[in-house]
């Protein structure tokens, strides 16, 4: 399907292209997405497309999940090369709805997923999650694919957005893929667009005391000990602030002590302007 891809801005244009596909049989995943695309978002449609028989993107910089002094209006907005990466990759269908397409005047509900959207970013981002569980909600009912996918570098959003899809019994499976990491072993992320250079060279520290506690939960030691000392090596190695380091369990996200059970190591933290976030499985 490379070299072919359309744009469409409305809902309603976007499940008129749906049904056209599904009426000639074919399957159909979506990657949702806020542009600024990068490997990581490819790698979701090329994943998609191993899974179904046409891959829809969309791009929307959903207001509604960030927060009144977060970076809304810096967000970076890169509509036509995000347009020829995604049709490389073999994409058929980006939808680039409006705010006004998304949320009406009289727009007056909100999703909120308890449980998983507590603790973590949930405290330190006080409204994001029902931000993205509201957009993300709308994304699927409005597209209805088959599958959608969801990059594991948003792992506490990936859990909040398998747990809506599961209780409001949304037809479409979720699948989350593994972070793409640059040869650093920096995740890849639209936000390391606001690094300088210096900063650049600081951040694969995320990754480097993500793989440190993992190394020491296998070795026995308590992830609280762990998780002081890798604050205190992100803020020698440069980072400006530690918003968390955490183990947790792999799918409730409940805090774990001890390494008993598949456990993830959560961490965000502030590098120059920039927020940012990494995980690795334990
Ligand atoms: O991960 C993102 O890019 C966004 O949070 C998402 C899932 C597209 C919802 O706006």
């Amino acid at each position: 399907m490379a070299g072919d891809l359309d744009i469409v801005r409305s809902v309603a244009e976007l499940r008129a292209r749906v049904k056209y596909w599904r009426d000639q049989g074919l399957s159909v995943a979506f990657v949702p997405t806020m542009g600024a695309l990068h490997e990581g978002h490819l790698t979701l449609v090329r994943r998609g497309l191993e899974l179904a028989d046409r891959a829809v993107a969309s791009v929307f910089v959903n207001p509604t999940q960030f927060g009144p002094n977060e970076d809304l209006s810096s967000y970076p907005r890169r509509e036509a090369r995000d347009a020829e990466l995604l049709e490389g990759a073999g994409c058929g269908l980006l939808f680039a709805p409006t705010v006004a397409e998304m949320y009406p005047d009289d727009f007056s509900t909100t999703v909120t997923v308890a449980g998983v959207s507590a603790g973590l970013c949930g405290d330190i981002r006080p409204g994001h999650f029902a931000g993205v569980a509201t957009v993300v909600a709308k994304l699927l009912l409005q597209c209805l694919p088959d599958v959608a996918l969801f990059g594991e570098k948003d792992y506490q959003q990936l859990a909040v957005i398998r747990r809506l899809a599961r209780d409001l019994d949304i037809p479409v499976a979720i699948e989350g893929v593994a972070t793409v990491r640059e040869a650093d072993g920096l995740a890849m992320s639209s936000r390391n667009a606001y690094l300088s250079a210096e900063e650049r060279a600081v951040a694969p520290a995320i990754h480097r005391v993500l793989l440190a506690v993992a190394g020491g939960l296998r070795a026995g030691d308590a992830a609280s000990k762990l998780c002081a000392k890798a604050v205190a090596d992100l803020l020698a190695a440069g980072f400006k602030s530690v918003d968390y380091v955490e183990v947790r369990d792999a799918d409730t996200l409940a805090p774990l002590e001890w390494f008993d059970r598949p456990a993830r190591v959560l961490v965000a933290a502030r590098l120059g302007g920039a927020r940012l976030i990494d995980n690795v499985a334990v």
